[in-house]
């Protein structure tokens, strides 16, 4: 079965037009009117192959098509729509027309499936504008309650609740687990082997934990020019020390570890004032439990040093925590044989980033199919892939879907 790279890249480019940034690439943060248009357009595009499209209480959309035998589980493929506020053009995206272009490779092959299907495109699954991140397949495998996901708020105030309320897609599917055969998602890499190595298919055996936090550190606003050095409580110095501490720590733990601190606010944020506040994140991710229980550790020390060194108060909320992840050896090994049998080399390989098939898999079998990304950029809008490795993953992934129909689990 071979997919149609054009058919998919006009569809890539087509969503790529919704939000698009003037440097190339895309802007839908999740639950925005952005994030609207592509969900209808996504609508559209189901309802024109004559798929039944049903909404969950946290907006996750499920484009349904029938198997032969309507009481078995569907086989769930997608990914997501939503996008970083300078995201690329294809994370998530890929995923969920890379499923469209696989039903419909599977269709023109003349196969039947005995599964139904439904491609997901799942709310937030980014995290940017509403933490956690995968916020609507975490609700759905029970990560986290229905009712903590609609309260949380953006850095305005708005909540969850109040923005799928405006964007019209409060759904009336009930958000939480029901029975799945299998979970298949295809994404870009977001790093840089595939290419690397000149393999155009990544058979995904599981992914990192992570943990995330949010930090308010407290000092005291004063005077640039008359407060003394030595009687500063200098919050936004103290961070400094915390961002550093992030650095070290993870480097302690290389090449299984990774942190980073992506977000960082200074109040009053005035040229010659003291800062009295500094609203920071902290995410660590790793592949082994033990690594990121040492790093939580690690972090916690670090900053009752800070607090004691500088008199500062350091306030620190988890808002996210996900366990390393394993994905289903048979599925694993499914896409393996379905890219063997496209003609394509393919290699095993672990995720650095998160996915919404990482909750999913804490309650049905599932796995990922990557493909390369040029350079390994993506988070970034210069993030790009070819029309071959896109379709590419879209004929493995029809393969995945035929081979998974056919597996018990
Ligand atoms: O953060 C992640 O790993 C995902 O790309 N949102
Ligand atoms: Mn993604
Ligand atoms: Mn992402």
């Amino acid at each position: 079965m071979q997919a149609n790279g054009e058919r998919l890249w006009a569809e890539l480019m087509a969503m790529a037009e919704l939000g698009a940034t003037e440097n190339g690439g895309s802007e839908r943060l999740a639950l925005t009117e952005r994030d609207k248009a592509a969900r209808d357009l996504f609508a559209a595009w189901c309802l024109e192959l004559k798929l039944d499209v049903h909404v969950d209480e946290i907006g996750s959309m499920f484009a349904r098509r029938a198997g032969r035998n309507p009481d078995l589980p569907p086989i769930m493929v997608g990914s997501h729509l939503d996008t970083q506020p300078r995201g690329g053009r294809f994370d998530g995206v890929y995923g969920v027309l890379a499923a469209i272009e696989a039903l419909r490779t599977i269709e023109e092959a003349g196969h039947g499936l005995q599964h139904p299907v439904e491609i997901v495109n799942w709310t937030n699954e980014e995290g940017s504008r509403f933490a956690p991140a995968t916020m609507g397949s975490g609700v759905f495998a029970g990560a986290w309650s229905l009712s903590e996901a609609l309260s949380r708020t953006d850095r305005n105030g708005i909540s969850v609740a109040d923005a799928l309320k405006a964007i019209d897609y409060v759904g009336t599917l009930k958000a939480k687990k029901r029975p799945i055969h299998a979970y298949l998602e295809a994404h870009i890499e977001q790093g840089p082997v595939l290419e690397a190595r000149g393999i155009p298919i990544g058979a995904v055996t599981g992914a990192r934990g992570q943990i995330w936090y949010r930090l308010t550190i407290t000092g005291t606003e004063a005077h640039a020019g008359a407060a003394a050095m030595d009687l500063r409580r200098d919050a936004l110095a103290a961070a400094a020390e915390v961002i550093l501490a992030v650095e070290t720590l993870a480097k302690g733990e290389h090449p299984d570890a990774v942190g980073t601190v992506g977000s960082i606010s200074a109040t009053p944020n005035s040229p010659n004032v003291v800062p009295g506040r500094v609203d920071l994140t902290v995410e660590f991710r790793a592949f082994e439990k033990d690594t990121l229980l040492r790093l939580d550790q690690g972090l916690k020390a670090w900053l009752k040093g800070t607090r004691e060194q500088r008199g500062v108060a350091i306030d620190l909320e988890v808002s996210m925590r996900s366990d390393p992840v394993a994905f289903d050896a048979k599925l694993v090994a499914a896409i393996e044989q379905s890219a063997a049998d496209a003609g394509h080399e393919v290699m095993r390989m672990p995720s650095g980033a998160g996915h919404d098939a990482c909750r999913i898999a804490a309650i049905a079998p599932a796995a990922m199919i990557f493909i390369p990304c040029v350079g390994g950029i993506s988070h970034n809008e210069a993030e790009d892939i070819t029309v071959d490795w896109a379709e590419a993953g879209a004929s493995v992934l029809a393969g995945a879907i035929l081979a998974a129909d056919a597996t018990g689990f």
